[in-house]
């Protein structure tokens, strides 16, 4: 049944002030079930969304941080209570599969734990003064204001890994979650305001990105902006929010690879791939689309990974026998097909199976598509080289490790990385030649754990990190503190030499 959603703006439930509306659809049932109702906002919104925030800032900033701590150990516990709902809830707005929901669900409930810890610790530094008599520190302080664009494939976890640390180290927050899954995030702020974080701290605003994404961007409250997204709207909002001189973290494309050398355990490897390249039906930004295979061991991994592909059930995600959902669109359709097209005319890569939109029985009512690997793939080919974020395998053999990490490297991302191989030294010279911001010994490319740095290189992202302390570091300001405690004037660097 589908729900009425609004925005939560200025400690108030509300539509957009035009009375427009943008509808939510399940991507397994998309003309038979509606999920939501959604205001489609617009500027306006978000400026009075960054004024309530400011307004919200200014108090919150002074609540002692395990204080707010506390908040987010309530609004955890309600996550953990709510937990099959949001799941629900959240394959029906993103497709995939009910257990993966249920991780996604898990990760956002991880990161609330880890944020409330997090509350009582917020390290500074205390290190000696050159001066006698003088004490120094660093302490932590709040940003401000923080606007957080959160994508679709992760409607929970990239929320709460955003809003999570910012609100912990004292900023208030705008978000603005995909268009296309916003129900997900849209149950956190009531989640927040259950716990009882202060209203005016948890904006959200729903529209398209052009409008609401941008408003955000741009506007010179807002004093930091956390993206997840492609890399081409990543350059975008970088160059728009870097002209306002505001911070800006980006989580951005992938290109990850999986590397099989011979020494490595064979199904061990194909399991890794299967689950890397189809879980999330490769939509994750981690997820495996190539597979770099020692030729000593090519024909057998390729074999065993096909065998195993055509056996994935691919259904709604809500059945507890499917192993794949859809992907979340037409759009996204057309795109990875686009790309299987590529593949096969422009690239001349062998499409070894898989490659066709499904189109039969319960699969007519959504956007299925069967788990689809290339062979032949040659490095530089267009599948090998750009971002598909879909169930598209590309298997690429190689004579040796070193042409291994070549292949692996030579593509603009940087996100996660895999090798499997039970050779110690290979395993350690791959960690330190890998350019990747993530790297897996013996796992797949994805499974990252909220405690841990989450980002990449190159293309992928502008150097910053989310999960762990790294976003706990994006979100608060340094301030560096001389407490002079001699009584007189003490001149840094001439009275003490
Ligand atoms: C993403 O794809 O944007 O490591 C996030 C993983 C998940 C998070 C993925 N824990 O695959």
């Amino acid at each position: 049944m589908a729900e009425k959603y609004q925005n939560f703006i200025n400690g108030k439930w509300c539509d957009a002030l035009n009375g427009d509306t943008f509808e939510n659809r399940n991507p397994a049932n998309w003309d038979g079930d509606l999920v939501g109702t959604f205001p489609k906002s617009g500027a306006e919104e978000v400026d009075i969304a960054v004024k309530a925030a400011r307004k919200g800032f200014e108090k919150w900033r002074k609540v002692p941080a395990p204080e707010r701590g506390d908040l987010m150990m309530k609004a955890t516990l309600l996550m953990e209570e709510r937990k099959e709902e949001l799941s629900q809830i959240e394959t029906r707005e993103m497709g995939k599969v009910i257990a993966e929901t249920r991780g996604d669900v898990q990760e956002g409930i991880d990161t609330g734990y880890f944020g409330a810890g997090e509350s009582r610790r917020m390290h500074g530094k205390t290190v000696p003064s050159e001066m006698p008599n003088k004490f120094a520190m660093i302490t932590r302080n709040p940003i401000g204001v923080c606007g957080l664009i959160s994508p679709w494939n992760f409607p929970m976890a990239i929320p709460t890994w955003k809003s999570f640390p910012a609100l912990m180290c004292g900023n208030s927050i705008v978000m603005k979650p995909a268009s296309l899954t916003p129900a997900t995030a849209t149950k956190l702020i009531e989640i927040f305001l259950d716990a009882g974080f202060p209203p005016e701290v948890v904006n959200i605003v729903h529209g398209p990105g052009s409008s609401v994404g941008n408003a955000i961007v741009t506007h010179s409250d807002v004093d930091a902006i956390s993206f997840t997204g492609s890399s081409e709207v990543g350059k975008i909002i970088n160059s728009r929010a870097g002209a306002e001189l505001k911070r800006v973290s980006l989580e951005l494309g992938g290109k990850n690879a999986q590397i099989v050398m011979p020494d490595a355990d064979l199904d061990l490897a194909v399991d890794g791939a299967l689950w890397g390249a189809f879980g999330t039906t490769g939509q994750r930004c981690t997820a495996t689309s190539r597979l770099i295979l020692h030729e000593d061991i090519h024909d057998a991994v390729v074999e065993k990974l096909i065998a195993r592909a055509k056996t994935l059930k691919i259904g709604d995600g809500l059945l507890p026998e499917t192993d794949m959902g859809p992907v979340v669109d037409e759009f996204a359709m057309n795109g990875i097909l686009k790309y299987i097209r590529i593949g096969q005319e422009e690239d001349g890569a062998t499409l070894a199976t898989g490659g066709h939109q499904l189109t039969d029985g319960e699969h007519a009512k959504g956007w299925f598509l069967d788990p689809t690997i290339f062979t032949d793939v040659k490095a530089g080919m267009r599948i090998e080289q750009e971002e598909i974020f879909g169930p598209v395998l590309s298997v690429i053999k190689i004579k040796s490790f070193e042409e291994a990490i070549e292949v692996l490297n030579g593509t603009e991302y940087g996100l996660s990385s895999s090798i499997y191989t039970n050779d110690v030294n290979q395993s350690f010279a791959a960690i330190r030649d890998i350019e990747a911001g993530i790297t897996y010994v013996n796992g797949p490319t994805i499974g990252a754990e909220c405690h841990l740095l989450f980002g990449g290189v190159k293309t992928t992202g502008n150097g910053h990190r989310e999960g762990g302390w790294g976003a706990y570091e994006f979100f608060s300001e340094p301030k560096t503190v001389y407490v002079d405690y001699s009584g007189k004037l003490q001149r840094a660097q001439i009275d003490n030499r």
